[in-house]
């Protein structure tokens, strides 16, 4: 096993070792003593006329990377880092390391830059413990300055999206060398939605479908929901009324992350067209035209409740716009005003500013620019990011009988995150990349 890794890269860093110790500037020299071989890594070595620069003192790490730019690592953070066999557990992929036995002012005694990385060399009561660190993953981990964190491109949209709607066949989803569930799950990241075509007309296959990006979420609902318009359950959803666009889990702490459902039959009669409308997009125009009505929807809490069945009563109360703290950026939309109950939480000299901003909300998510309207028909399944996408649909007459499933938003969030790692920026030729402890993600 060990040998198989001692891949071309080591064999080609083992002669250039010697040239590099030379070119890098190395702030203590190493100590001879105990030197332990550092783990073999599978990285692309950099070349030895390329490498950073790299200097130590009490405190901190200095890299100045080829082209000028510089990071600089706590000594502490580098060794509670190091993800040598023994800090690191290279199957389960936790650390080892006991971070409290660190000394606070632990300092290198040597640093060095090599090919392969940065290795470093820190005391330790019994012998010295070598560290080695790949210049890309410091790259992507430095924090002094922090290293811009790649976000997923979103592309936001109103009705015009019906002349060309995210779609990917089911044969390519259910495909095993996964490219196609990728394709699937790509585009669900960058619209909020995206169709499934040529699914065969049976709950069976949509349960397949569904259980490919995660486990099927159970909730009140059941797991998988199979369904007709008889109030089977106590929720609008159940009947053949008009439903405004909305989110869907809106009194969960936290809603489903993936809605899927498909039409498998709908018999004598007519209507239950189906709506869609971009979350984001509206948010952003609210934004811009109304700045202040944004700044209330993503300040004020607001409840909501499923009291539809007497053995349950779910609550929830969170913003209608909720953003990531650390960055600042829309996280995710919550929107069902049929679900809202008692508004309390508003002063009341603010309650007519309050509803004026509803309001605008409301105009701008049911304006003819935001509504993309589709008449699904059975074969066709959809998947809806329920942080972003709202749904909704028109009143029906005849039987429809519906199916699908709530998939939880770190299920998919997860198998998206893994699809990625394996096939993003890769060619369809190139092989899938392959998981290492220092793959970027964690
Ligand atoms: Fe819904
Ligand atoms: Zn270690």
């Amino acid at each position: 096993m060990l040998g198989s890794l001692l891949t071309s890269v080591q064999r080609t860093t083992a002669r250039t070792t010697r040239t590099s110790r030379l070119q890098a500037s190395t702030r203590f020299a190493s100590s001879s003593a105990a030197l332990k071989a550092a783990e073999p890594i599978e990285i692309d070595a950099v070349p030895s006329h390329h490498l950073p620069t790299s200097n130590a003192n009490e405190k901190e790490v200095f890299i100045h990377w080829d082209g000028g730019d510089w990071s600089k690592f706590h000594n502490i953070w580098l060794r509670d880092h190091c993800r040598c066999s023994e800090c690191f557990h290279s199957v389960t992929k936790q650390r080892l390391v006991n971070t409290f036995e660190i000394p606070p002012d632990i300092e290198p005694v040597a640093v060095e830059s090599k090919p392969e990385g940065l290795q470093v060399t820190w005391p330790a009561p019994k012998q010295h413990h070598v560290s080695m660190y790949p210049w890309s993953w410091l790259r992507q981990s430095s924090y002094d300055p922090p290293a811009a964190v790649a976000t997923s491109e979103k592309v936001l949209w109103g009705s015009k999206i019906v002349q060309d709607p995210p779609t990917v066949p089911y044969d390519e989803v259910m495909a095993p060398d996964n490219h196609g569930l990728y394709k699937w799950l790509s585009r669900i990241d960058k619209f909020g939605f995206c169709f499934v075509s040529g699914v065969p007309s049976t709950a069976e296959a949509t349960e397949e479908l569904s259980n490919r990006i995660g486990f099927i979420r159970e909730t009140h609902y059941g797991k998988f929901w199979d369904f007709t318009a008889d109030l089977a359950r106590g929720d609008t959803a159940y009947t053949n009324l008009a439903l405004p666009a909305h989110t869907d889990n809106t009194y969960f702490t936290d809603p489903c992350g993936i809605q899927l459902f498909h039409l498998l039959s709908h018999t004598d009669g007519a209507g239950g067209a189906t709506l869609l409308v971009d979350g984001f997009y509206v948010a952003s125009i609210l934004k811009e035209l109304h700045p202040d009505v944004y700044a209330l929807l993503a300040r004020v809490p607001v409840t909501a409740h499923a009291a539809g069945e007497d053995d349950i009563l779910y609550r929830a109360t969170r913003p209608v716009l909720e953003h990531a703290e650390a960055t600042g950026a829309l996280r995710a939309v919550r929107w069902n005003n049929d679900d809202r109950s008692v508004v309390r939480g508003v002063p009341a000299s603010s309650m007519l500013q309050w509803y004026d901003a509803l309001r605008t909300w409301n105009k701008l998510l049911t304006s003819q620019d935001s509504e993309y309207w589709v008449q699904l028909a059975p074969g066709t399944a959809i998947a809806i990011d329920n942080h972003r996408v709202l749904h909704g649909r028109s009143a029906f007459t005849g039987k429809r009988r519906m199916c699908g499933a709530y998939i939880g938003a770190d299920e998919y969030r997860s198998k998206l995150a893994v699809l990625s790692e394996r096939f993003a920026d890769a060619s369809a030729h190139t092989e899938p990349r392959v998981r290492t402890v220092w793959s970027p993600g964690f």
